[in-house]
Formats: structure tokens, sequence, C-alpha cells
């Protein structure tokens, strides 16, 4: 792929790179998107029914076994070439920070450093009543497990439709938007906020923006450089171009 001179000399001086990355980063490791229309999740089930604290609420166990059936596939999954050219792209910049919707822990398991997980983690679980975070359950297939401490139900740390992000990452996040001097929206249909809104943040700061998606988004009018293909094609050539 030929890049823009212009990006890539702006690139190699930079200092501030913000990095936002979606479902779509995972695609090539053999994950599920939410909204491509054949196989996303959201194609095949309901958020209300699975992914909202009322879900919970009403069927606990439907709940469950969804984040485990969906932990299990993360499990037997690996960091794709997207996720180690961003581990490559950290090494270069100063400060690098790396935000991601992903629940799927790859960009950490790929070796980057600086990463704040906005939507948290599925590979984590934690008490739905007194919040302690656990790392060994009872298996029994019958029930949802509960917490050791107070006999809650355990549940996925991750964030639901209508629960509030992590406060301390929301906020490293929104600041770190504010300073970037590249923002790159990677993987991302950019429609659920507040994530979408960093790219605006960046931009009403002077940030040149980049995106790397599939298909056009809704961002994608208001951006510098756009590039439509996969992000672990264009990534590793991203990078091997700064070198
Ligand atoms: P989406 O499924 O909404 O968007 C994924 C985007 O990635 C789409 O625009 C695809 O075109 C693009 N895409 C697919 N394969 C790609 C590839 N190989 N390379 C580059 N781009 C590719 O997923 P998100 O934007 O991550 O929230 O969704 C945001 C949030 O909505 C998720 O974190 C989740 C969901 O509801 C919660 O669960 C709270």
């Amino acid at each position: 792929m030929n890049f823009p001179p212009d990006l890539i000399r702006f690139l190699t001086k930079t200092e501030r790179i913000v990095v936002l990355t979606g479902a779509g980063v995972s695609q090539e490791s053999g994950l599920s998107t939410f909204r491509d229309s054949q196989d996303g999740l959201w194609a095949r089930y309901k958020p209300e029914d699975l992914a909202s604290p009322e879900a919970f609420t009403r069927d606990p166990k439907l709940v469950w076994d969804w984040y485990a059936w969906r932990r299990e596939a993360i499990k037997g999954v690996r960091p794709n070439a997207g996720h180690y050219a961003l581990v490559e792209m950290e090494k270069k910049i100063t400060e690098f920070t790396l935000i991601t919707q992903n629940v799927d822990g790859l960009h950490c398991l790929a070796g980057s450093k600086n990463v704040l997980e906005l939507h948290g983690n599925v590979l984590r679980v934690r008490c739905a009543d007194c919040g302690t975070l656990t790392g060994t359950w009872g298996d029994d297939t019958e029930s949802v497990p509960r917490c050791e401490k107070c006999d809650g139900l355990l549940r996925p740390d991750v964030v639901w439709f209508g629960e509030s992000l992590p406060r301390a990452e929301l906020e490293s996040a929104v600041s770190a938007a504010r300073e970037a001097q590249i923002f790159f929206s990677i993987g991302t249909s950019g429609v659920v906020q507040p994530a979408a809104a960093l790219a605006h943040a960046a931009r009403n700061n002077g940030s040149v923006i980049v995106e790397i998606n599939a298909e056009p988004t809704p961002l994608t009018p208001k951006v510098d450089f756009a590039f439509h293909g996969k992000s672990g094609e264009i990534l590793p050539e991203l990078v091997k171009a700064l070198t």
C-alpha cells in the first residue's frame, strides 16, 4: 500500500499517538464483530437479552453461559498481525495510548503496554453484589457460580448497556485523546458512546485523525486519512513504512 508521504513524515516526528480499537481488530484472529450483518454477534443475538443488568436479573444463567461461551472462544484464539503491529508502533512513540473497546485481552496478550480497556475484560469475573474480582469459580453447569465472600452471583467484568464505563479508564482516555497529535480509529464502527466521541475530542483539539477500517463509518467524512481494508494487513505495512 502507498501511504501518503505527508502521513509518514508526520508519524516519524510525532510524540503522542492515541489508538482506539474495536472488534474489527480481532476479526482476523477469528472473533466475531458485533455489527456485521451476517455473522456479527448482534445479528445473531439480542443485546437486550444478554448484555444488560436487566438481562442478568431476568436470567442470570443465560447471560453467564453466553459470556462463558465467548470466554472459551477467546481462549482459543491468538493475536493477529494487526495487534503485533501496534506493539511495534508503541515502541517507536514517546507517548502511546491504546484505548480499546474490546474485552478479549488480545492487545495485552500481544504485548501492548499502555492499554485502556474501556469496556472491561471478559476473562475477568467479579461479584455482581460486592464487586470482588475472582480468578476461580466452581464449574457447576446447573447454576451461576457465587462469590466466596458474600454469596452474590458472579458476572463477567465487562460493561453492559446502561452501565457506566470504568471511571479511571474513561478519564485517562479522554485526556489522552485531547492531547493526541495523531489519533487512529481502527476496526470500529464508531457508533457506541462514549468511545465514539474520543475521535471528535481529539479532532477538536487539533489532532490528525486516521481511520483504518474494513468499510467507511460515520467518522470517515471527518478524518484526514482513511484506509479501507483489513487492519491485520494495513497496520504491519504502515509500521514497516516508518522504519
Ligand atoms: P462493530 O461490530 O460495531 O464494528 C466493527 C467494525 O470493524 C466494522 O465497521 C467492520 O467493518 C470493521 N471490520 C471488520 N473486520 C475488520 C478487519 N479485519 N479490519 C478492520 N476493520 C474490520 O464493533 P465495535 O465498533 O467494536 O460494546 O463495537 C463497539 C461496541 O459495541 C463493543 O465494544 C460492544 C458493542 O455493543 C459493549 O458490549 C459494551
